[in-house]
């Protein structure tokens, strides 16, 4: 067993660093303060490759392993929660759901330009009545023929505005339960489609998320992913990727947070010392730094899972729950730390506190984790 990172690795960690550092820090409270999109960065992230980093350079992607994701997204999530999960959807969900079950034709015209980040992508699973049960879709899309017509609302959708192109899941045979599902490749632009208002959230507040409206929109039989009815296989397969991704940010916002706690409690004084020599704060920082570890290394684990082409689903649920709790509790005890400093926008720790809160929310809330996980431990 081999806990060194390679050269490439390293690199690739201390490029979004480096990223992170110069191109979102500034103006990070801003975007949160008025809920603007980071639209310039995500196009540099683009152009450096980070919007398609697992993709097949054939397909416009970077080719990188699923450990280079996890190291690139902790960096940009220790600044920008918001930037990175534009950057985790378009990269876990979108780009590899295309790469992985789309045929050339889809790639050639889709997956191209998302892997470049010239386009955005967005997933469409989540409904008003079909959240974590992500079985009982009510969006329907209609055989008739050479095309479906689609018909429904979907709710949540990260990228809703900025994406140019939806994976959408929809129900075409009711009878078949979630076996009538299919995955259909929707864009944005197409008559019928309409975005839904921007959703004013706790955190991620640079991010965009719409309700999405289809009515009677007209999708192209060669738009759907796989065969007919594989459109929930093709979501909880892919949403297995898409957590390492959202663990990796979890773990961003946690090791942001903490890094702001340590470097606080060694410069601010109280009792005649650092606050860092007083037991009561370097407990605080012993726990934040033996969770972090613990979530860096499930992420890592399940990367490397998912790179040896091993099942990596309960792994990746694991890493998800673990990492999104670790999220929660460091931010909250990060802002403790600062006292009423923490307390204020400027020192960054309540906007990581409110964006932890989401990374047990979405794709698949921690009670779904559970699920996934007992469901695979009963299975031994
Ligand atoms: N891979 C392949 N197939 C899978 C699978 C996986 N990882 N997990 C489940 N399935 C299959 C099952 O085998 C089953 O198929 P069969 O009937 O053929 O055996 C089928 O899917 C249904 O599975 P279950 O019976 O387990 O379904 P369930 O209704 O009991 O619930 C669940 C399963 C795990 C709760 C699932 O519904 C789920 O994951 N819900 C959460 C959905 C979610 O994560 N939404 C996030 C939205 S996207 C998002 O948030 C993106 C964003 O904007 C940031």
């Amino acid at each position: 067993m081999d806990f060194q990172l390679t050269e490439e690795h390293l690199a690739v960690q201390q490029a979004a660093r480096d990223f992170a550092q110069t191109e979102l820090l500034p103006g990070v409270i801003e975007r949160d303060e008025h809920q603007k999109f980071p639209a310039e960065q995500i196009k540099k992230l683009g152009e450096l490759g980070f919007m398609g980093m697992m993709v097949d350079p054939k397909y416009g992607g970077s080719g990188m392993d699923t450990i280079s994701y996890v190291l690139a997204m902790e960096e940009i999530s220790k600044i920008d929660a918001s930037a990175s999960v534009v950057m985790s959807v378009n990269n876990s969900l979108v780009c590899w759901g295309l790469e992985t079950f789309g045929n050339e034709e889809q790639k050639q015209k889709y997956l191209v330009p998302l892997a470049k980040g010239e386009i955005i992508g967005a997933f469409l699973l989540s409904e008003p009545e079909a959240g974590s049960d992500a079985t009982s879709q009510r969006t329907t899309a209609e055989d008739q023929g050479d095309h479906y017509l689609l018909n429904g609302t979907k709710n949540w959708i990260t990228n809703g505005n900025s994406a140019s192109v939806y994976l959408v899941m929809a129900q075409t045979d009711h009878a078949k339960k979630h076996k009538g599902i299919n995955a259909l490749i929707v864009e944005k632009d197409s008559p019928g489609v309409t975005v839904g208002k921007k959703e004013d959230k706790l955190g991620i507040r640079g991010s965009d998320t719409h309700s999405i409206m289809f009515q009677d929109v007209k999708v192209p039989k060669e738009n759907r992913i796989g065969d007919d009815g594989f459109g929930f296989t093709f979501a909880m397969k892919t949403l297995a990727g898409g957590r390492i991704g959202i663990a990796a940010q979890a773990l961003g916002i946690a090791s942001g947070a903490y890094e702001l706690a340590l470097k606080y409690s060694r410069e601010r004084k109280a009792f005649g010392t650092e606050i860092m020599n007083h037991q009561a704060i370097a407990f605080k920082l012993a726990d934040m730094a033996t969770e972090i570890e613990a979530s860096r290394l499930f992420c890592l684990k399940a990367a490397w899972l998912k790179d040896q082409h091993l099942d990596y689903a309960r792994a990746s649920s694991m890493a998800k729950l673990f990492a999104s709790e670790t999220a929660m509790k460091t931010t909250v005890e990060a802002v403790q730390v600062h006292g009423g400093y923490g307390f204020v926008k400027e020192y960054h720790v309540e906007r990581m506190m409110r964006d932890a809160k989401i990374t047990q929310i979405y794709e698949g809330t921690s009670e779904v984790q559970r699920v996934v996980i007992s469901r695979d431990i009963l299975k031994d």
